[in-house]
């Protein structure tokens, strides 16, 4: 383990892989959170354009703008001293050609303190993340279900093609990505992708194969209820203890029980 005040860097994820130690990836949206997860030593915090869906309440992450994804960014970058900080670039900012992808992604680097960049796409990506290597932009790439191509899939459903998930996987670490989302994926599929390529892949819904594992943080922590995908394992119920911990606020104000003598000044 990497001691605090060392930043995990890129370089980092392909000596783990080679090391068969497994990388730790949570979604964070903002300052808080983001230095609590970076508190517990998680590798990377990935500020996802999940966001449209678990901080906006939208049901896709279409919506999502480059510069709300900056606003975020720019707050877990704060907080982050250890984690590596990957910015998820929105739909349509970098589909129309490389010179976009690489002024947007630019926009991340130059604005706030993230260190690389996700985006999504295998073949049909790989000119862009070429482009964006050659510009010295560290990029994470993100095949299987790509939930930006919602509407053509017509649904968040497991993508089950081998054959266009490993010519997609190989095209992003052709690229030059330094590692790989596989998300929704067969677990027998993901470890095959995970054996073939040499950069680390980082799994959600993908099975225990992968070289690191992601979860979204709401997710993760029951405070998301929108939906719970089968792949979701939730290590808290924060949830439960908001609204009850709300609830009891509201009796105790009702009541006169708070605030008491010591939470007021004499
Ligand atoms: O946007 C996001 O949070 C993501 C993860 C689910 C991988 O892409």
């Amino acid at each position: 383990m990497a001691p605090a005040e060392s930043p995990v860097t890129p370089p980092d994820f392909a000596r783990w892989k080679q090391q068969g130690r497994k990388i730790s990836v949570l979604t964070a949206y903002d300052y808080t959170t983001a230095l609590l997860l970076d508190q517990a030593e998680v590798d990377c915090l990935l500020v996802g354009d999940t966001l449209g869906m678990v901080v906006q309440g939208h049901t896709t992450t279409l919506r999502v703008t480059l510069d709300q994804m900056i606003y975020h960014v720019e707050m877990v970058a704060r907080a982050a001293k250890r984690a590596l900080v990957v910015a998820d670039m929105p739909f349509l900012s970098y589909q129309s050609s490389p010179e976009q992808a690489i002024l947007s992604a630019g926009r991340f680097l130059k604005e706030t303190e993230c260190r690389a960049v996700k985006l999504e796409g295998g073949r049909r990506s790989a000119a862009t993340i070429r482009a964006l290597v050659e510009a010295d932009i560290p990029i994470v790439g993100h095949v299987g279900l790509t939930p930006q191509s919602i509407r053509r899939l017509g649904g968040f459903k497991v993508q089950r093609n081998a054959d266009e998930i490993l010519a997609d996987a190989h095209a992003v670490e052709d690229a030059g990505a330094f590692a790989l989302v596989l998300e929704c994926v067969p677990s027998d599929v993901a470890a095959r992708v995970t054996a073939e390529l040499s950069i680390p892949t980082i799994g959600i819904g993908a099975g225990a194969g992968c070289d690191g594992q992601v979860l979204v943080t709401p997710d993760l922590l029951g405070l998301f209820e929108g939906f719970r995908p089968r792949f979701v394992r939730r290590y808290a119920e924060l949830g439960d203890e908001i609204r009850k911990a709300a609830a009891q606020y509201v009796a105790d104000v009702g009541s006169g029980a708070f605030p008491n003598a010591q939470e007021s000044f004499q």
